[in-house]
């Protein structure tokens, strides 16, 4: 059967663990050419660097230059934001490249009567003003993708939409634990549409050029590469410890590629990020490369498009992926309803990466069984199965907060 996704005929979404296809897991501790991996200093000279490349190429797609120049301000703070619980900053960061600028906005929270806190550092879909109710959070101009129940039309975000999105964003209790939270909209680095001629990639351009090349990022590597600007502002500033980069489905698998290609993300925790993020492609249960490739033709680089519905010539999959960030700490969570997002191919890769945690003498998943819901598993690799649908809890936060407090601050 077929069904239609955006440009072309996908074959429907299975959803049968008996049809999932036999297949051999690459394994990260043997060299594309055979040699075998025996500690992690073989695994960052030998290893590490094929993979990263290979990702970097044939999937998200390469950054392609440096940029001219980077500023940032701070155009607004308050001391006594929240009722007194934290200090709000509101930073513009300005990228520029080929005499073309793009800002984009990070509103952060640090919690008062703390010298120095750990950040969660993580896109929202909608506007930083979606996040809180707080009135003095400012509202993008940039490109919005309608949404009716979150009060966004006419591709604009407007007051109706302050606060909208709440309940994805603990901020009450990661400022009463001692947490700082910093966030952006994804869409002031790159609006989500499959159009190329706006956003972070248009500033790289040749004259003439329209989109990026075969091998060059699509808009997954573009937002990871905006997670790490803002981090270039974050590591500066005084009052924050460290920063563990988090995000959700779309954004999960752009919190994974910055986790990846950017070591100072002491930790990094992906939240239902599914195909392309911490699931398996091999498996094809759920969403396929041919389904994300169709239907979102913009996320990856060009090269990646040879793979739809030819998962068995990959060489890689994505627990190698996880296997980048190894040895920092990394959190990967499932719901139980977002099949769409494969929950067992994202507790399978976390188990897979395992091995190259244990190079460095840290725990991963060592569990064989799939784990019960609501029972997470926290080491420096942790994974939960929650109940519910895919989304972004308090259950979640609650999780997470409990892990960075013994493996991630
Ligand atoms: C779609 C897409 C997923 C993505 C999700 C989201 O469902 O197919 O890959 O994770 O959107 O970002 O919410």
């Amino acid at each position: 059967t077929l069904t239609t996704l955006g440009l072309m005929a996908q074959p429907e979404a299975n959803y049968d663990e008996t049809k999932v296809p036999k297949f051999s897991v690459p394994d990260p501790l043997t060299t594309f050419s055979g040699e075998a991996i025996t500690d992690s200093q073989e695994w960052e000279e030998k290893r590490k660097l094929e993979i990263y490349q290979f990702f970097e190429k044939q999937i998200y797609g390469k950054v392609p230059a440096l940029l001219d120049e980077y500023s940032f301000k701070v155009i607004e703070q308050d001391n006594q934001a929240l009722e007194g619980k934290a200090q709000r900053k509101q930073i513009t960061v300005g990228l520029k490249k080929n005499n073309r600028t793009l800002n984009f906005n990070i509103l952060l929270y640090l919690p008062n009567g703390n010298e120095k806190a750990p950040v969660f550092l993580g896109y929202n879909f909608h506007g930083n003003h979606t996040v809180t109710d707080d009135p003095n959070v400012i509202i993008p101009e940039a490109w919005n993708e309608n949404n009716a129940d979150l009060k966004i039309s006419s591709n604009k975000a407007t007051e109706a939409s302050r606060g909208v999105r709440m309940h994805r964003w603990s901020i009450d209790k990661m400022l009463d634990n001692g947490y700082g939270l910093a966030t952006v909209y994804y869409g002031e680095i790159d609006p989500d549409k499959n159009d190329f001629s706006d956003g972070l990639h248009s500033l790289f351009y040749a004259e003439e050029q329209t989109k990026p090349k075969t091998n060059e990022w699509g808009s997954i590597a573009a937002w990871a590469y905006g997670l790490s600007r803002a981090m270039d502002y974050l590591e500066n500033d005084t009052n924050i410890s460290n920063v563990i980069v988090f995000g959700h489905s779309r954004l999960g698998k752009a919190a994974l590629w910055a986790g990846a290609t950017d070591d100072r993300f002491s930790g990094v925790i992906s939240n239902n990020s599914g195909c392309g993020g911490a699931a398996l492609f091999k498996r094809k249960f759920g969403e396929t490369i041919g389904h994300i490739n169709n239907s979102f033709p913009h996320w990856f680089s060009e090269s990646f498009k040879k793979y739809s519905n030819k998962e068995e010539i990959l060489p890689v999959d994505q627990h190698q992926l996880l296997a980048l960030i190894a040895p920092r700490p990394l959190y990967v969570a499932s719901a139980v309803e977002d099949e769409w997002a494969d929950p067992k191919g994202e507790f399978l890769s976390t188990q897979y990466a395992s091995k190259v945690y244990g190079l460095y003498g840290k725990k991963g998943i060592d569990l064989t069984e799939f784990p019960e819901t609501d029972r997470p598993i926290q080491q420096t690799m942790a994974y939960h199965m929650r109940s519910g649908k895919h989304d972004v809890t308090a259950y979640d936060w609650d999780q997470y907060m409990t892990w960075a407090e013994t493996f991630a601050k």
